[in-house]
């Protein structure tokens, strides 16, 4: 067994990010400027995005989009329920109603079909959500979308870097919002990046960051001025040079970080695949996927244990997990308010009860991954059924 704690998910900075945030820090511009701005022209390079825009948080460019698009009261938003609340708090935010639907039973991702069987008249947009990195099913969410004129707002918190048949999740003229929490494949500690056609960017500008006309984030500066003109009641979700500094470095590491993610991946691919008391996730194909998450499911009818047993059991190991998500028709706000039932999503309520969230990290090294595929084998090995 392992001496140390193996914790989940630390993040990784290099001395190129703490360089860079000590030059931000010792300069005479600290929040958002010049650094955010090579931040949102380089990942929109990356990601061959029509535009970029910088932000806070992937759940403010949510918001961003959604509010941005015009969506509000009277409105419904069709979204996963297997998700980050993030993704449907948005939605409740704009007055809309999300309207959940389940997902595939192979990727985890928002069913098509089940899209379409939600519309009605006051459908406005789609929401779907990237999960653990594995492209959804776009081709026929735009296809549903483009025939009814309705928005599609991709949740791409997982999704850097990710390709769907070709496409590079992010390069598409609709709204594709980023994650860099701490955690995932780039982090800037908080942030997040908003994509998609520059006009609308242009006006997403202006929702962001107080509803003020112009170039206001340079009022201070010398090419600014004093005079702006607020334009509507917008939020305070820009983000600052001294997180850009941490993405900007993150960003040209990404690719071989990425190859490290795939080699981990690998290793449990090699050791899971035939243990029958396994499910390893699948990457279809024709898509890239960005390995956010490594989401294992287990087998009921192999096992005497279940799910929750099988966390404690490796965490009595030395082994951090975790589940994502709990589906959020179970969750109280939304399960009172529309009167759900752990039923009535039957693929994501049965796949959550079964799924663990394996480390997966760049701090790992191949002895770490050894770990977890030795304290997984050895938690089976002894409740096998
Ligand atoms: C699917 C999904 N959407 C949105 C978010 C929100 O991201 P952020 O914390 O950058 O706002 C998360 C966070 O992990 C997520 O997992």
């Amino acid at each position: 067994m392992r001496k140390e704690f193996l914790p989940f998910s630390p993040p990784l900075i290099g001395e190129d990010e703490i360089r860079e945030v000590v030059d931000t820090l010792r300069s005479d511009w600290i929040t958002t400027g010049p650094k955010t701005r090579k931040f949102e022209e380089d990942f929109a390079r990356f990601v061959h995005a029509p535009g970029a825009l910088a932000l806070n948080s992937c759940t403010a460019g949510l918001h961003t989009a959604l509010v941005t698009a015009g969506v509000g009261p009277g409105d419904e938003v069709i979204t996963t329920t297997l998700t980050f609340a993030a993704t449907a708090n948005v939605i409740e935010q704009t007055g809309a109603r999300p309207v959940l639907v389940d997902v595939e039973p192979d990727t985890l991702n928002i069913d098509p079909t089940r899209v379409e069987a939600a519309l009605s008249e006051k459908t406005k947009a789609v929401m779907p959500v990237h999960f653990a990195g594995h492209p959804a099913d776009m081709d026929a969410i735009l296809d549903l979308a483009g025939s009814r004129g309705l928005l599609v707002v991709e949740d791409a918190a997982h999704a850097l870097p990710a390709r769907y048949r070709g496409r590079v999740v992010g390069s598409g003229d609709n709204p594709a919002s980023f994650s860099f929490y701490a955690t995932k494949n780039l982090t800037t500690g908080e942030g997040g990046m908003l994509t998609g056609d520059p006009g609308f960017l242009e006006k997403a500008r202006v929702v962001s960051l107080h509803g003020m006309s112009r170039d206001a984030w340079k009022r201070y500066d010398q090419a600014g001025g004093w005079f702006y003109e607020v334009v509507l009641p917008g939020f305070k979700y820009n983000m600052t040079d001294i997180q850009a500094s941490l993405g900007l470095h993150q960003l040209a590491k990404l690719e071989s970080y990425q190859k490290r993610r795939r080699e981990i991946v690998a290793l449990y691919g090699e050791a899971f695949r035939d243990e029958e008391a396994l499910e390893i996730p699948v990457e279809r194909e024709n898509v890239d996927h960005a390995w956010y998450l490594y989401v294992l499911r287990l087998v009921p009818e192999a096992l005497t244990i279940h799910r929750d047993r099988f966390i404690e059991e490796l965490k009595a190991l030395n082994i951090g997990t975790s589940v994502h998500f709990i589906p959020l028709h179970v969750h109280p706000y939304y399960r009172e308010k529309y009167r759900y039932g752990k039923e009535d999503f039957p693929v994501a309520w049965k796949n959550f009860e079964r799924m663990v969230s394996l480390p997966l990290n760049l701090r790992m090294t191949d002895g770490d991954a050894g770990d977890v595929v030795e304290a997984v084998r050895d938690v089976i090995r002894r409740y096998r059924r």
